[in-house]
């Protein structure tokens, strides 16, 4: 194993930069979802309750955030503190392009994004930029219907070829979509999408998801112009789908669930559609608007690595009726009962980890590059100024073993470690900050009340003579 492996941590801008100096940024889909559980569902145009209607009422998590915007020096020294040696972040659309239609970005936003590189870069660290983490503009939603809408490629591609000038020489790894599968589970989060009732609703979610792959491709060719060393990832929300019993009904069940997030990557990586799409359409009943155009895009410009997030697997059965369910990543599954979340909200699973990062890279043969990982829980509590988080380094450890035996025993290339939600920020399915991930503890409670202090868990250590021993060491085990 090499030492140029990318041990980090990763965060979203919705997630965690606020806004409550009320600076230019205008609202993105992401800012205003309120918390409670209409977070996840559809958005109905005709539903009185929906979120737009309520947005005067409801508690927006996102507008504080954990205040990133006037803490990020702070955070990106705790950062380097931890000795990691990168970084990804993403960039708000909204804070470029307010309502995404203006012809240049602004300037005092791009300047903010300018200061969070060259601090990375003065401390060695390699950024990872995401340019659409759940986030497009509110006026695009209002005016053209979100991703639903073919104009809304050129807003996106215009925002991303101004980021990518910009940082031609300073970014290297480019995300253009996080998780582009959760359309199909979170389709506001996902694309900005409304529902008319009756509509055939996959139909507008594969609709929108043939858009943004589109752009990405679009975004690779621009970018590859700009600059033939940028490495570009599709970013799929993994984890393995397992069979709730060897029936090989339930062995298929579970292939039609991994299919919902393999066809996205399929594209990205392929450059064309799975040969089982066109009865996916139509047994679905509908028609998308697919280019001869589009398809050569799609195929003249595939991604370089494979990059995922991973936090649990799934299970699927043929049969599932009385089945016990538990929340995943963006949807419901079986439970699984040979895991546990004792410690967790979702099932903890490493073996999972090695399990998927095989089934990636035999299916594509491109370098992956794990860019989520981490353990939401409840558990942490701050007690003078420490919090006792063993459950977090144990989940790491396990983890890490898996990769370590990914990369050494099945020879996989893994670009990297990213760890999610490094420093606390809100959780993106209930909105709460009490949901936490980071190795970084920050002050504030699910009603964004609080110091807003910073402090280091006791993974934080455990995380940092890891890396350390990683790094220097270039220990081989977890
Ligand atoms: C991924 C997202 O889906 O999962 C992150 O890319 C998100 O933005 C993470 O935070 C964990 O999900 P949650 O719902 O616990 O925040």
């Amino acid at each position: 194993m090499t030492n140029d492996f990318l041990w980090g941590g990763a965060i979203s801008a919705a997630q965690t930069e606020g806004n409550k100096d009320k600076v230019k940024k205008q609202l993105s889909n992401f800012d205003i979802l309120p918390m409670d559980s209409r977070r996840l569902q559809l958005v109905y145009k005709d539903d009185s309750n929906n979120i737009f209607n309520t947005y005067n009422k409801d508690h927006h998590p996102s507008e504080h955030g954990i205040d990133f915007y006037n803490t990020y020096e702070d955070d990106i020294d705790l950062m380097h503190e931890l000795g990691i040696n990168s970084f990804r972040f993403s960039i708000s659309w909204t804070r470029l392009f307010p309502t995404g239609e203006e012809e240049s970005p602004d300037k005092e936003g791009m300047k903010f994004y300018q200061e969070i590189v060259k601090r990375l870069r003065n401390y060695g660290m390699e950024p990872v930029v995401t340019l659409s983490h759940f986030e497009i503009p509110i006026n695009l939603i209002k005016k053209y219907g979100g991703w639903s809408n073919r104009k809304v490629i050129n807003l996106y591609i215009r925002y991303a070829t101004a980021v990518m000038k910009e940082f031609a020489s300073s970014v290297k790894y480019w995300i253009p979509f996080n998780e582009m599968n959760m359309i199909l589970h979170i389709p506001f989060i996902g694309g900005g999408l409304i529902f008319d009732r009756n509509e055939n609703i996959l139909q507008r979610e594969y609709q929108a998801a043939h858009y943004q792959l589109v752009a990405n491709a679009l975004t690779v060719e621009i970018g590859k112009k700009i600059n033939p060393k940028f490495q570009f990832g599709c970013m799929l929300a993994a984890g393995r789908t397992y069979p709730y019993t060897p029936k090989p009904e339930d062995v298929w069940a579970a292939n039609l669930n991994d299919r919902n997030a393999l066809l996205f990557s399929d594209v990205q990586v392929r450059g064309n559609y799975p040969t089982y799409f066109e009865y996916l359409c139509k047994t679905n009943k509908f028609q998308l608007d697919i280019t001869n155009d589009d398809l050569k895009v799609l195929n003249d410009n595939t991604v370089d690595f494979v990059s995922f997030s991973y936090y649990s697997s799934a299970c699927s059965a043929a049969e599932s009726d009385g089945l016990e369910r538990i929340a995943t990543n963006g949807y419901q599954t079986l439970k699984n009962p040979y895991l546990s979340n004792e410690t967790s909200v979702w099932q903890n699973d490493p073996i999972g980890l090695r399990i998927t990062l095989n089934q990636l890279y035999e299916r594509y043969e491109k370098p992956v590059f794990i860019v989520e990982n981490g353990i939401g829980t409840t558990k942490d509590e701050l007690v003078s100024g420490q919090v006792h988080d063993s459950y977090r380094i144990e989940y790491l450890r396990n983890h890490f073993e898996e990769l370590n035996k990914a990369r050494k025993e099945d020879g996989i290339p893994v670009i990297g470690y990213l760890m999610w939600g490094v420093i606390d920020l809100v959780s993106v399915s209930e909105g709460k900050m009490s949901k936490r991930y980071g190795v970084v503890y920050v002050d504030l409670d699910d009603k964004e009340q609080g110091s807003n202090k910073r402090y280091k868990k006791d993974s934080f250590y455990w995380y940092h003579d890891y890396i350390q021993q990683q790094l220097v060491g270039g220990r081989e085990n977890g």
